[in-house]
């Protein structure tokens, strides 16, 4: 039987069209519901879901408008080993990504994708990725069997009807395919959460299409996010790479605003690992004494940017995005309450912990736990249990969805057409040794190396193994849609081009807020405290800040930091900001792993910068 294909009258391009009834004619769904992002569409999928089992509506007086999802146990990160990047030749897409060859692709997700969405409706979700219309912006639809993903897709993009006017009769769109590949026989009972053992997260670089196969979680199923703003798009950046133009820059980078006490306005964009504190950093609460001297931070992303230069050689960033996929555990009143309160109302909450009253808790939100909990696996929790069998009420990459207007300091600007420019790259590893609070790189190119040969240990937000570490070059190990090698020599060449433009180009800076000491506690207390090192930073762009160089750069003697109101010896500084030689040299053996990795298209420069800092460190 053929389903329907019942386009609304909006829909003007034949070619969506086409596309639609032919992924429909493969995937067999029961119906097809086209997506306009309306409120009522948003609270008729919400309430079908409760209907369903597989959302619980939160306690409407204390959350209204809030919902928990609870996912199977099988799909609750990024599956990164299931991920590919399917460019004609392997060299493509280099040795950091997972390869099949197009064709051989093809005919594993021609049988996977065949009925595979029986028994299921499947949404034709249309979004855009940037301001409606903006020159930077991207088009792109989503073929969808998850509900969950729809709405989803409601608060994390400007999804709707409109995004057909932009597309017109013949605008380009990249189409992006997923099922939870489970296809319901007739009169079968649905379970809460269907999902497929088997996983396939598919990215053609070459036709710009993402297929997705068997899970309903996050950047494996939401396609906007990493397979489209950073797989494809850093595709499609590089590719405009020509005699013309310098191409442009999709990041996993958090955007932030920040007001000075001198008046001026700077722009920040910082790449941090999954996990690592994107979102926590870019909705900075400046301590109290800081922010008397009139320091404060506004949001424009937390963890995506689309960075292009203009003419004059100003980088200017978009966040892609319009909401938050956030890290729910660790998120409390005193790390960050503009997050507490952007998560009262309106907010999708996955695999958190169920109070007796109905409203959410996770690891890290109140220093007493609730006396009884239901698990994010729907399980008796007690915090008894907790100490006995380590079991955890939230899973520890428990997250949040929820719109950016929700958030209290949202950046005026968050929603410019023509983004904004950026003054100061950060990248930042989660390191418990070895690399120090901050460096300043001396310049372009060393900015580049430090972020080339970041190590961060890895985290929840990947199925794996936490807490080893691995080189993640700008935190884009996972995300890069292309060989690695190339990418390095993309910024490399798009900072030649700012420069022979006559821009002044943004200082870069290396951070680490994840130093323990010998007991394994955190030594800098981080979240609103990171404000001190940004001041720096700004100084440091206005020449109105000292600091020591030593070999990988500068980073600021203790009196160069502003403590104002705050306790932090001496001592701890050190042992935050040493350089361990030994240390270094065994760090230095890991740049020459990955760099032998990347020698493929390698570019030299990258060699010449660790070749001299190593005769730095003797
Ligand atoms: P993705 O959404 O996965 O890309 O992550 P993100 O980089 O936005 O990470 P997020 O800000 O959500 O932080 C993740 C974890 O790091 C949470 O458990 C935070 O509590 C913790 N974290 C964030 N900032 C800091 C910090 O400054 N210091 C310490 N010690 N932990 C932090
Ligand atoms: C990340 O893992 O970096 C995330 C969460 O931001 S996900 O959308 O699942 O990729
Ligand atoms: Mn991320």
């Amino acid at each position: 039987m053929i389903t329907p294909l019942n386009a609304p009258e909006y829909v003007r391009h034949e070619g969506i069209k086409k596309w639609v009834a032919a992924i429909a004619a493969k995937a067999r769904p029961a119906r097809i519901v086209w997506c306009d992002g309306s409120k009522e569409e948003y609270d008729r999928l919400c309430a079908e879901m409760v209907q369903s089992g597989m959302m619980i509506k939160l306690n409407q007086e204390k959350r209204p408008n809030c919902f928990l999802a609870r996912s199977s146990p099988d799909d609750v990160a990024r599956v990164e080993d299931r991920t590919f990047i399917c460019s004609a030749t392997k060299e493509e897409a280099g040795p950091t990504n997972n390869w099949i060859a197009p064709a051989e692709m093809r005919t594993k997700l021609d049988a996977l994708f065949d009925g595979a969405m029986a028994g299921r409706t499947m949404y034709v979700v249309p979004f855009s990725m940037g301001p409606l219309g903006s020159h930077i912006a991207q088009v792109g639809i989503e073929l969808s069997d998850s509900p969950y993903v729809v709405v989803n897709m409601a608060l994390m993009t400007r999804m709707g009807k409109q995004v057909y006017d932009v597309l017109g009769t013949e605008g380009e769109f990249v189409p992006c395919v997923h099922t939870v590949g489970a296809p319901l026989a007739a009169g079968q009972k649905d379970v809460v959460w269907p999902c497929n053992e088997t996983k396939y997260i598919v990215q053609f670089p070459a036709t710009r299409e993402i297929w997705s196969y068997g899970s309903g979680y996050g950047g494996n199923a939401l396609l906007g996010k990493k397979c489209f703003a950073l797989r494809i798009a850093s595709n499609m950046g590089r590719s405009a790479y020509s005699a013309n133009s310098p191409g442009w820059f999709a990041e996993h980078m958090l955007i932030l605003g920040v007001e000075t006490p001198w008046g001026k306005k700077y722009h920040v964009a910082a790449a941090f690992p999954s996990a690592c504190g994107k979102t926590n950093f870019a909705m900075l609460i400046p301590p109290k004494e800081l922010q008397q001297q009139g320091w404060k931070v506004t949001t424009i992303g937390d963890d995506i940017a689309w960075i292009k230069p203009d003419a004059q050689g100003r980088l200017h960033a978009i966040n892609p995005e319009a909401g938050y996929f956030g890290v729910a555990p660790g998120t409390n009143q005193q790390s960050n309450h503009n997050c507490i309160e952007m998560l009262s109302s309106n907010t999708i909450f996955t695999n958190v912990a169920l109070t007796d009253d109905g409203d959410v808790w996770w690891e890290g939100m109140t220093k007493v736990p609730p006396a009884h909990l239901i698990d994010w696996q729907g399980k008796d929790w007690t915090p008894e249990l907790a100490r006995e069998q380590g079991v955890k009420a939230a899973h520890a990459n428990a997250r949040f969805t929820v719109a950016s207007t929700q958030n209290p300091v949202l950046d005026p600007e968050w929603d410019n057409a023509d983004g904004v420019v950026i003054d100061a790259f950060i990248f930042g590893g989660r390191r418990s040794t070895t690399v120090p609070l901050v460096t300043e790189a001396r310049d372009w190119a060393e900015g580049v190396y430090m972020a080339a040969t970041m190590g961060s240990e890895t985290t929840a937000a990947a199925a794996g193994q936490v807490g080893v570490v691995r080189r993640d070059p700008f935190a884009m190990l996972p995300f890069c849609g292309y060989n690695m090698a190339e990418y390095f020599d993309h910024w490399l060449e798009l900072g030649r081009s700012l420069a022979q433009a006559g821009a002044k180009l943004p200082k870069m800076f290396c951070v680490n807020w994840f130093r323990t000491d010998e007991n394994g506690k955190f030594v800098w207390p981080g979240f609103s405290e990171n404000i001190r090192v940004l001041k720096w930073m700004l100084e440091r762009i206005e020449g109105q800040a000292d600091g020591a160089e030593h070999v990988f750069g500068i980073t600021p003697r203790y009196q160069d930091l502003d403590w104002a109101g705050m306790d932090f010896s001496l001592e701890k500084f050190t042992t935050i900001t040493s350089i361990d030689r030994e240390a270094w040299l065994k760090e230095f053996e890991l740049h020459a792993e990955l760099f032998e990795r990347l020698a493929h298209g390698l570019p030299p420069t990258l060699l010449q910068i660790k070749a001299s800092l190593e005769s730095r460190l003797g």
